[in-house]
């Protein structure tokens, strides 16, 4: 289908339905992405060019190595989400592009090449808050998921809990105060000599350890909805320094099921507080096993509906990008070309 307007216009009247197709592109961090996506929620493509191996010698991403990066993918990750889905340019309506939060030369690479599209194919341009995109990502997989819920959104960005009330409709319940529980995971992973990214080496060397090892602090675990995390991680430096001959499978277990209690802890509060019948999960954290394990098993004993995206979901991707700008598109049409990237862009309601 065709939506009557064109890429620059301001805010007209969209026709946005089941049958259109939204192409997505995201470049916030250290992922080149790009997915076509139907109706909000058919994903007819979804091309995930990973820049870990480019970043790994350097412990963390590069943001100049990034940018650079996205420059040489992103025309061959668009070709590929195109040949994959079956489609040419002429059968895409829109073009959707994370605009923030995140790495500004990335963004930007991002940004730019979705504007050029729109231009090319005379289709509108929507731009998507990556934040809001990892909320909308449940709805990937389950297109019936019911509004009000909330949200822990877990990346190695952020760490969140949102009351999601309705379409495009947000209210912030807590927040970590220091570091985001994915750069948890990510520093304690680097002090243990795990690797970059840590969240996934944690992960799989705790399967041999004794979560119950070392009783790590579960910071703020009583107190509210917010969060802290340095704390844990400087835990986590002093023990291994005070105790060298330590395992390292044990330190890495025992310190994921302190950050994954205080995670669950403070979603089921948050869901008794606000009277939400469902609890969803999202951001790269959320891959996490321990996680996912103790996330569906906490659900169960409040009679919560869970919703789990996949792991694919749940770490950064693109159909997620073109899922919310398929659905930004029907509430508020087109956003203006002349709009730019923002680096620190917060999830608001719209
Ligand atoms: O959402 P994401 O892909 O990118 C951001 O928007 O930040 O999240 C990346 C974060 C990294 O900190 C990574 O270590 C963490 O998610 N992560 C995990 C796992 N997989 C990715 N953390 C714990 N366990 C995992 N299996
Ligand atoms: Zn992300």
């Amino acid at each position: 289908m065709s939506i009557d307007h064109p890429a620059e216009a301001g805010r007209p009247e969209a026709t946005v339905d089941a049958s259109t197709v939204v192409l997505g592109v995201e470049t916030s961090c250290d992922e080149t992405a790009v997915a076509c996506v139907r109706g909000g929620s058919d994903v007819l493509s979804s091309v995930v060019s990973s820049q870990v191996d480019l970043h790994a010698r350097y412990g963390g991403v590069v943001p100049e190595i990034a940018s650079r990066a996205h420059n040489e993918l992103i025309i061959p990750v668009l070709a590929r989400a195109l040949l994959e889905a079956g489609l040419d340019g002429e059968d895409v309506d829109a073009v959707a592009a994370t605009t923030g939060p995140g790495l500004i030369g990335a963004l930007l690479v991002g940004v730019s090449a979705a504007k050029a599209l729109a231009l090319a194919w005379d289709v509108p341009f929507v731009a998507v808050n990556h934040l809001e995109a990892h909320l909308y990502a449940g709805f990937l997989e389950d297109p019936d998921l019911q509004f009000p819920l909330v949200v822990l959104l877990v990346s190695g960005g952020h760490t969140l809990l949102v009351h999601v009330e309705g379409h495009g409709r947000y209210r912030l319940l807590g927040q970590t105060l220091d570091d985001a529980a994915g750069e948890a995971f990510d520093k304690v992973a680097r002090f243990l000599g795990l690797g970059y990214p840590g969240g996934p080496a944690i992960d799989s060397v705790s399967m041999t350890g004794d979560a119950e090892a070392i009783a790590f602090p579960r910071s703020m675990i009583d107190d509210g909805l917010d969060f802290s995390f340095s704390g844990l991680k400087t835990a986590v430096v002093n023990h291994v320094r005070a105790h060298p001959e330590v395992a390292t499978e044990d330190v890495a277990a025992s310190f994921q099921a302190a950050a994954v209690d205080v995670l669950v802890a403070k979603a089921r509060r948050a869901a008794a507080a606000t009277g939400a019948r469902a609890l969803a999960l999202g951001g790269g954290v959320a891959a996490n096993s321990m996680l996912r394990e103790q996330f569906l098993g906490a659900c169960a004993e409040d009679g919560l509906h869970a919703f789990l995206p996949s792991r694919e979901m749940c770490t950064d991707n693109a159909a997620m990008i073109a899922s919310t700008g398929w659905y930004r598109l029907q509430r508020q049409g087109p956003t203006p070309l002349d709009c730019g990237a923002d680096p620190n862009e917060r999830l608001t309601s719209s």
